[in-house]
């Protein structure tokens, strides 16, 4: 089903349109057989993984120099993007925030519904109606789950739309966080992927970062997938449905440390405690899923360690000196990878690639 067909009929239904299955869905949030609206990891394949990852690769290294920085700054002046983060964030809105200036395009910012006039009784669908009046971009982070989607798909409807980016939505989804994990793992392994063994540790069940990275390992052959977690945040089943239909190889323990052992990859994750109802966090004892000093001598001497990031005791402070801590330059990836992701949309990424 094409986008044309889409907005004949059930688009005019937010209800109908976000119960789709996501493949049917897909085709309304791209143009011209390019990503528009990057919302779920699910969008993403093999192909456009490696190509955002060159195109990032590209404007790191010209960047190093003032005229090639003078050329990116020039290719998207002529637009606007919102950052609309209206749930708490250091390094998404900052990525994007300089991705943006990196390629260009000037800002403007809300990070909180007080000083919008949703605190005046507008609704959200309206507040993001209204960016699309003055900006070319949307790039949003929002507790509810799903509103991200149903921007895409409101200002698709309209007479001015512009693209939307998932900053990060509800426990749904982070998509541009896997973007940057995958583009790590590239940039760790000398861009081979395929055979490694990763192990997700933490809070599986309500981290929307673990369930975008699982989505996107369909992508690469061979691929194993260690969750381990206490059984309160296991992962979902949702995604271990996707993974069983994909064929990619995975098991489940609370054993930690027989975990990591067998991990070319260790990706750790804080305890999600701000979607507590009643406070159940506290009730579960998550101090034997903490990285410390001591287990340095049993990973993998080639091992990376990985954290979306922000972090509270999961690594000790100290790990941070070990070269196999990977997450201070994880998060600097993400600023490059969300750059190439905003080139690619306003298909200036072939201006990128040409460039010797
Ligand atoms: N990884 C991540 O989403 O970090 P922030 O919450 O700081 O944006």
């Amino acid at each position: 089903m094409d986008r044309t067909s889409l907005m004949t009929g059930i688009e005019k239904d937010w209800n109908k349109f976000l119960s789709l299955p996501i493949s049917e869905k897909l085709p309304y949030f791209e143009r011209d057989g390019r990503i528009y609206d990057c919302l779920f990891a699910q969008q993403l394949d093999r192909k456009s993984l490696t190509h955002i990852f060159e195109i990032a690769d590209k404007l790191r290294t010209m960047t190093k120099k003032k005229e090639g920085m003078d050329f990116v700054n020039s290719l998207l002046s002529h637009k606007k993007a919102m950052l609309y983060f209206v749930q708490p964030s250091t390094r998404t809105f900052l990525s994007f925030l300089n991705a943006c200036h990196i390629l260009g395009i000037k800002t403007g910012e809300i990070r909180d519904t007080s000083t919008s006039s949703e605190l005046k009784g507008e609704t959200p669908e309206d507040t993001v109606r209204t960016f699309s009046s003055y900006v070319d971009m949307i790039i949003m982070r929002h507790p509810t789950p799903n509103f991200v989607e149903k921007t895409a798909w409101l200002m698709n409807k309209t007479n001015r739309p512009v693209p939307v980016i998932n900053g990060g939505s509800g426990k749904d989804q982070h998509p541009t966080q896997a973007i940057l994990d995958v583009y790590t793992l590239y940039r760790s392994f000398n861009s081979e992927i395929e055979n490694k063994t990763i192990a997700m540790v933490g809070d599986l069940k309500r981290g929307r970062t673990v369930r975008s990275l699982s989505y996107l390992m369909k992508n690469y052959k061979n691929v194993k997938l260690i969750f381990i977690s206490p059984k309160e945040f296991a992962m979902e089943s949702d995604i271990l449905e996707f993974l069983k239909k994909h064929n990619i190889s995975y098991y489940e323990t609370d054993n930690f440390e027989e975990g990591i052992s067998q991990a070319d990859a260790i990706y750790m994750t804080r305890i999600q405690d701000e979607h507590d109802k009643n406070g159940e966090s506290k009730k579960v004892d998550i101090s034997s899923f903490e990285f410390k000093q001591k287990h340095l001598d049993i990973i993998k001497k080639t091992a990376i360690i990985m954290h979306p990031l922000p972090r509270r005791s999961e690594i000790e402070i100290s790990v941070d000196e070990d070269p196999r801590a990977m997450y201070w330059r994880q998060e600097r990836n993400g600023m490059w990878a969300r750059a190439a992701l905003i080139s690619i949309i306003f298909g200036v990424d072939h201006k990128v690639a040409a460039l010797k």
